[in-house]
């Protein structure tokens, strides 16, 4: 989970990357409206910042948002102020409605274990209406992780220059879990310099993983690749 200070930076970052929201919200949505056509309501699950929610707001009449992180979710709700919204820890997400569809993009590998990942994908299920669908971009699997991978952003913004820089290895010597650092640096015109930094971990499913995570949940899932999301996306639907 991120720390409160660190919202505003993730945001202007991912903002400024090549990562296409609008054209990942398009794709995810013609996935479900293949699907289920009369789709209305989503709930996007570990919304962050909301840059996927306020595209799904174009295409969903209904749209909410879910995240962990308070801080993360203000800014959702200022970009999407129709939506509802909840601060709520995905491993016990217990929200008193029911959606068309359930989305999680680029967050589902901060679980730590496949046996969290299948309790957590069944509370998705729990919160589909009928005919609903859940939306799971997968992160790496263990061969597709680059030990001491680094990545840089730089980033002007309003007279604020903000730099990120990260670095990610194995955790603890496990072939199955990532550690992500990052530190980054705001220098303000105003304010001057300021500096923080930022540990992660992630998990580095395998799509068996994915796949049994789905099974347990009474969901029929496919993986399909193709448009924007190098991984591809699990789609599934609940079966009886
Ligand atoms: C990398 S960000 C992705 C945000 C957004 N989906 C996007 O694509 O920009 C991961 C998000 O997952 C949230 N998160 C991580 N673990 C969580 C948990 N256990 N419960 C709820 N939210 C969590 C974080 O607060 C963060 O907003």
């Amino acid at each position: 989970m991120y720390h409160d200070d660190y919202h505003e930076i993730y945001d202007l970052v991912m903002r400024n990357r090549s990562k296409d929201y609008a054209a990942e919200a398009a794709h995810v949505a013609a996935l479900i409206r293949a699907r289920a056509p009369e789709a209305a309501s989503l709930l996007d699950v570990c919304c962050g910042t909301g840059l996927h929610l306020r595209h799904f707001a174009e295409h969903f009449p209904e749209p909410a948002g879910l995240d962990g992180s308070a801080a993360m979710l203000s800014l959702a709700r200022a970009r999407v102020p129709h939506a509802p919204t909840w601060v709520s820890d995905i491993r016990e997400m217990k929200v008193d409605a029911r959606f068309d569809a359930v989305v999680c993009l680029f967050a589902i590998s901060h679980l730590e274990t496949p046996e969290e990942l299948a309790d957590v994908i069944g509370r998705f299920a729990d919160h589909l209406a009928p005919g609903g669908v859940i939306v799971v971009e997968p992160w790496l699997a263990p061969e597709e992780f680059t030990p001491g991978y680094v990545s840089a952003d730089l980033v002007e913004d309003g007279g604020r220059t903000v730099t990120r820089l990260s670095h990610s290895v194995l955790d603890g010597g496990r072939a199955d879990r990532m550690r992500m650092r990052v530190h980054y640096a705001v220098a303000d015109p105003a304010a001057g310099l300021r500096s923080g930094e930022e540990t992660t971990r992630m998990s580095l499913f395998r799509p068996e993983h994915y796949a049994d995570a789905f099974a347990r949940a009474g969901c029929a899932a496919e993986h399909v690749t193709g448009g924007p999301f190098a991984g591809g996306l699990w789609i599934a639907r609940r079966t009886g």
